[in-house]
């Protein structure tokens, strides 16, 4: 109730407070190359035009916790498990209870290390995971899914968990419903709208996020960096997909927290022993069911007016040509882009692929820069040379044009790194139609729920050297950016095939230019004794907050506590206190 209130009376697409200024008028740019998808040289392509035939702000227990399976109902499944040839794992009752608890992707490398890459996880009686922490079997069932050529694997169990939040959502659904908005949806996140965004969002609001920081950094006291970016993302998806200024920044909004509570229910449902969610009725009875169902109410009432509104000011214009490209100046968004294409779409449909965006691009981003700040403020070294190079390429400016974005390969290397140790989410899931054979051998059975371990795959010592060290050194910065192509999946943060992320070069910009702005102004020192502690909820979260102490470097760079030498006076200014 309190989302619609505030939508209802917020700024509203296309207007004049709206989240873009400019005058409303609908045009297509004239088609400027945008250096930024260098990074990706050679590209897999899927044909989809061939048919298919098949904090701490955020309450971290999310709607509430799990069941978790007895003992001796896995160990039965052990018995039989190994169905196939694939080793099986021995997982304890108490091993389980921790993967059903939160930080699954732990457990998870345990059990690579005592069995091996690829291994079967019983979880149930009946139910199991095969695990797969192996880039050559990861990259063969990702190519694999939703393959117009090779349809051998589809979304499964997460489209079966999460089907509550996004609906017929195309981030979850499968086959030829997936085929047909992927294609629609995909083209909005073109060039020229990226350039935009750089131009006058991602830019813009992590100088806001920095107002925020100046008053941390006057009164000394620490701040909860994690809640900064989830606020900070929020603002910048709801900018970039509705149009539409949620202010998170300075107004507690109810949608961060709905967020999180309804994709932690997510994953706490891919592990329920009993899936008593299945059945509407009883859900009315379970309060961790009435929570989620609220969170997803809110989320859904909030994407539906802003849609409304949208669609009110394209039929309220003449029409105008739509063509590849398409940038409304007033209105950059992609609801914009999505409506002005008048694509046959129900309005369910629509409501839910824009909600799979609000969310795929919100808590994903926000924990990558949480992570990312956390890593270069432990490692001064290494945020002594982002520092540098901010203020050389920025040279006094207060955020990045184009070109200085394409010139931040450094920042872009820690937020690559960052992105190797925590990837977000850190498992992906997958479903087998139809019995498969993997690289190596090993037989995967028609109906096997698959999970590949991006976390595990990330931080092997069988695919890197020193995997848990934080070394932005180990791309190089004449090299590419890293994605799956360049590295034969030994690096999948946005996973690859026909499912990977289509807001990759979106969240790679937003991340890179909000660190840059950031820390050109600050230098950031951890809280002492402060462990921010690791869980899950889709994308990996602390478990306490990540608090700092802020203190303000001189603007231009050349500061008397740059860098290194910054971040620990910072620190011995908090040790003082
Ligand atoms: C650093 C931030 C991000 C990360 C780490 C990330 C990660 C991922 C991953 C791993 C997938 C594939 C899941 C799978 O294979 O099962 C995915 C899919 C997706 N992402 Fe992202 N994402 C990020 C940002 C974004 C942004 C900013 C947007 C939107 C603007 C977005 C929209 C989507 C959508 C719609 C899908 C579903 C695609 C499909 O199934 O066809 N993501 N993301």
């Amino acid at each position: 109730m309190q989302a619609a209130t505030a939508v209802s009376t917020a700024p509203v697409a296309g207007s004049r407070n709206g989240a873009f200024p400019a005058p409303s008028k609908r045009h297509a740019p004239p088609r400027r190359r945008l250096e930024a998808r260098a990074a990706t040289e050679e590209k897999e392509e899927y044909d989809l035009n061939q048919k298919i035939d098949t904090g701490k702000l955020i309450d971290a227990a999310g709607a509430g916790r799990s069941m978790f399976s007895p003992g001796w109902l896995t160990q039965l499944n052990q018995l039989w498990g190994g169905k196939s040839n694939v080793p099986v794992a021995n997982a304890k009752p108490e091993d389980i209870q921790d993967l059903l608890g939160g930080a699954l992707f732990k457990a998870l490398f345990k059990w690579m290390v005592e069995s091996g890459p690829v291994y079967l996880l019983p979880t149930g009686p009946i139910s199991s995971f095969l695990v797969i922490s192996d880039p050559e079997c990861a990259k063969h069932v990702l190519r694999a899914s939703d393959n117009p050529s090779r349809p051998i694997y589809e979304k499964g169990l997460v489209a079966e968990v999460s089907q509550f939040l996004f609906g017929e959502g195309f981030a979850i659904t499968g086959g030829e419903q997936w085929r047909v908005r992927r294609k629609a949806v995909g083209p909005a996140l073109h060039r020229g709208y990226l350039e935009v965004m750089l131009d006058r969002v991602f830019g813009e609001s992590a100088l806001h996020l920095n107002k925020k920081l100046e008053v941390a950094a006057a009164s000394g006291e620490p701040i909860d960096m994690e809640a900064c970016f989830s606020q900070l993302t929020l603002d910048v998806i709801g900018k970039a997909v509705f149009n539409y200024d949620f202010d998170a920044l300075n107004n507690n909004t109810p949608v961060i927290q709905a967020v999180y509570t309804a994709l932690k229910e997510t994953e706490t449902r891919a592990t329920d022993l009993l899936p008593y969610w299945k059945y509407p009725l009883i859900n009315l009875f379970v309060p961790r069911q009435r929570k989620a169902a609220a969170a997803v109410e809110l989320i859904r009432q909030t994407t539906e007016e802003l849609i409304a509104k949208c669609k009110a000011m394209v039929d309220a214009e003449e029409a105008a040509s739509f063509e590849e490209g398409y940038i409304n100046d007033a209105d950059p968004s992609v609801l914009r882009f999505l409506i002005a294409s008048r694509e046959e779409v129900g309005s369910q449909q629509l409501r839910d692929d824009l909600l799979s965006m609000l969310v795929a691009g919100h808590e994903t981003t926000g924990s990558v820069l949480t992570w990312t700040l956390d890593l270069l403020a432990r490692n001064p070294e290494q945020m002594k040379k982002a520092q540098e190079e901010v203020d050389r390429v920025l040279a006094g400016k207060s955020k990045p044009n184009m070109e200085d974005y394409m010139a931040l390969k450094y920042c872009m290397r820690c937020v690559n790194e960052s992105m190797r140790l925590y990837p977000h989410p850190p498992v992906l899931l997958r479903r087998a139609m139809v019995p498969d054979e993997l690289p190596g051998g090993l037989t995967v059975p028609q109906g096997q729920d698959v999970m590949i371990s991006v976390y595990n795959i990330h931080r092997s010592p069988a695919v890197w050297d020193r995997p848990d060290d934080f070394l932005p050194e180990r791309f190089p910065l004449d090299g590419p950016v890293p994605n799956e192509q360049n590295t034969d999946y030994k690096y999948i943060p946005f996973s690859g095939g026909p499912r990977k992320c289509v807001g990759d070069q979106f969240a790679l910009m937003e991340a890179v230019v909000a660190l840059a702005v950031m820390i050109r102004e600050f230098d950031f020192a951890p809280q002492p004794g402060h462990d921010p502690g690791m869980t899950t909820g889709a994308t990996i979260h602390t478990k306490n907050g990540l608090y700092m102490t802020v203190a303000k470097r001189r603007p231009g760079g050349g500061s008397s506590c740059s860098g290194g030498a910054g971040a620990a006076a910072a620190a011995a200014a908090v040790g003082a206190a």
